[in-house]
């Protein structure tokens, strides 16, 4: 019998590294995209032929119409949400009619998991989706008599008594909210016609991917939230609720290990965080955190992009030189609007995430922002390239969130490109400071594959196996 063969792409450092963009450039070499963590937290934006389309729960490839799209029973699926993107996709002139599959074990977010996670969530930072209560609820299952883990199977095969859960899961928590005015009979009938709406989608076969596997298909697992958010790995509690790491794919992807074949990771050249939480390589560090986190009326987009970026970018103080970097490079969260921290690359960080979860390649993101560096006080690219912790050096990410935040980075700056590289398509159209640098990135984390240098599916250079040879630079 035929057999294919699975591969997992990861973020490696918080999330929004462009896992989309790189899974849209190397779809074609797939059967088969599947997500197996998160829900509508994840926001994976992408951008093809003029089009742009945010993605949260629909896994990536959509601009390719031959592939299959599956959501694994380690996500949680939001009715509601999914069907509001699935209208936005059918918008764009792109159908997912027969390609697209939801396992029958996927948790169903419920309306009081939102309303739980936007009751609860704020100091974590959570992106209010219902994403943690659901997971909670997962392993909580039963509450008495009354159902909490409730799976998209369970529209299928029994659709009235799953509502009847979902109504008294919502009023049992209204009863534990005095004052919130949610009005129930308005909120069930838009949960009932969505999730009504998105049976034609349910997968009720279980072995639905190791048939695809046996049958040959090449698959592409597409992470969400990205390492650094895991669950336990993670800096705890400023995670995410599900497990985010590479091997995670073998178990809410619906496929045994055995067809493994590699681990793909996506990092991105300046690294964002958004939500709260340790971040070594921030620029502004504490005060950086506490102004992402303030109201949006101090620091959204629309408040931000007023603001004179030469002038901050030039400041000797790196709290604007963030500023600076996250209205050059757009950092505001797809899926919540917020600002995002904004810090330097961490390869100590970077290495650490590459080598816990197996990472064979990688791809980098953003490339073609770092040229901004130039026009900054000291003029380099600084990389942090070593911890110091309690006095020692580390080459770990501590489990613990004070010992993360105590941690001294030692920075380096590299020397800076001058010119504009989105028109770069090949490794010779590259300044000799970038080669420089991801020749150094692949000796000491692991080979460069592929760079983006622009946000649009053209804008990207790749690099043959070994082109990048391990001499560092
Ligand atoms: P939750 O996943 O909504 O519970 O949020 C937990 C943490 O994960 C927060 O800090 C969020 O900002 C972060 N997070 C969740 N999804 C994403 C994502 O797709 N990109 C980046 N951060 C995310």
């Amino acid at each position: 019998m035929a057999s294919g063969f699975s591969d997992v792409l990861i973020g490696l450092q918080y999330g929004d590294e462009g896992k989309a963009r790189i899974i849209d450039t190397i779809a074609h070499e797939y059967d088969v995209i599947a997500r197996f963590n998160g829900g509508s937290n994840a926001g994976h934006t992408i951008e093809s032929n003029g089009k742009r389309i945010s993605l949260h729960q629909v896994p990536s490839g959509i601009f390719h119409d031959d592939k299959i799209l599956y959501i694994g029973s380690g996500c949680v699926v939001n009715p509601e949400k999914l069907m509001a993107e699935i209208a936005e996709i059918s918008a764009l002139g792109l159908s997912l009619a027969g390609r697209f599959h939801i396992s029958s074990l996927a948790t169903l977010v419920q309306p009081h998991h939102v309303l739980v996670d936007q009751m609860t969530g704020g100091h974590i930072g959570t992106t209010g989706q219902g994403i943690g209560p659901a997971y909670a609820d997962r392993a909580l299952r039963l509450r008495g008599t009354c159902l909490l883990h409730i799976r998209t199977g369970d529209l299928l095969s029994h659709p009235e008594n799953t509502f009847k859960h979902v109504r008294e899961n919502l009023e049992v928590t209204l009863k534990t909210m005095p004052g919130q005015q949610l009005d129930i009979e308005k909120t069930m009938q838009a949960f009932t016609t969505a999730a009504l709406a998105m049976v034609q989608y349910i997968q009720d076969d279980t072995l639905f991917m190791p048939k695809l596997a046996a049958a040959g298909k090449r698959i592409l697992f597409e992470g969400a939230q990205s390492f650094m958010l895991d669950v336990v790995k993670g800096s705890v509690p400023f995670v995410t609720s599900s497990a985010t790491l590479a091997a995670a794919a073998y178990v809410g992807g619906d496929l045994p290990p055995k067809f493994h074949r590699k681990t793909i990771g996506v990092a991105k050249a300046i690294m964002s965080r958004v939500g709260n939480g340790p971040f070594v390589s921030e620029f502004g560090g504490v005060r950086s955190e506490e102004y992402c986190m303030a109201d949006r009326s101090v620091n959204s987009r629309d408040v931000e992009k007023k603001l004179d970026v030469e002038k901050l970018l030039a400041s000797a103080d790196p709290f604007e030189v963030g500023k600076a970097l996250r209205i050059l490079g757009y950092e505001y969260g797809a899926t919540t609007g917020r600002p995002r921290r904004v810090g330097s690359l961490d390869l100590v960080q970077l290495a650490y995430a590459a080598r816990s979860n197996g990472v064979d390649e990688l791809y980098l993101n953003k490339c073609d922002l770092l040229k901004d560096f130039a026009r900054t006080a000291e003029g380099t690219i600084p990389l942090v390239t070593g911890y110091i912790s309690d006095g020692h050096p580390i080459d770990y990410v501590p489990a613990s969130v004070e010992i993360g935040r105590a941690i001294k980075p030692v920075t380096e700056g590299i020397a800076c490109f001058t010119r504009d590289i989105a028109e770069a398509r090949k490794p010779s159209d590259l300044p000799a400071e970038l080669t420089a640098m991801l020749k150094r990135i692949s000796a000491s984390v692991c080979p460069v594959r592929g760079i983006g240098v622009g946000p649009a599916r053209e804008q990207y250079v790749a690099f043959p196996e070994d082109s990048l040879k391990k001499t560092a630079a």
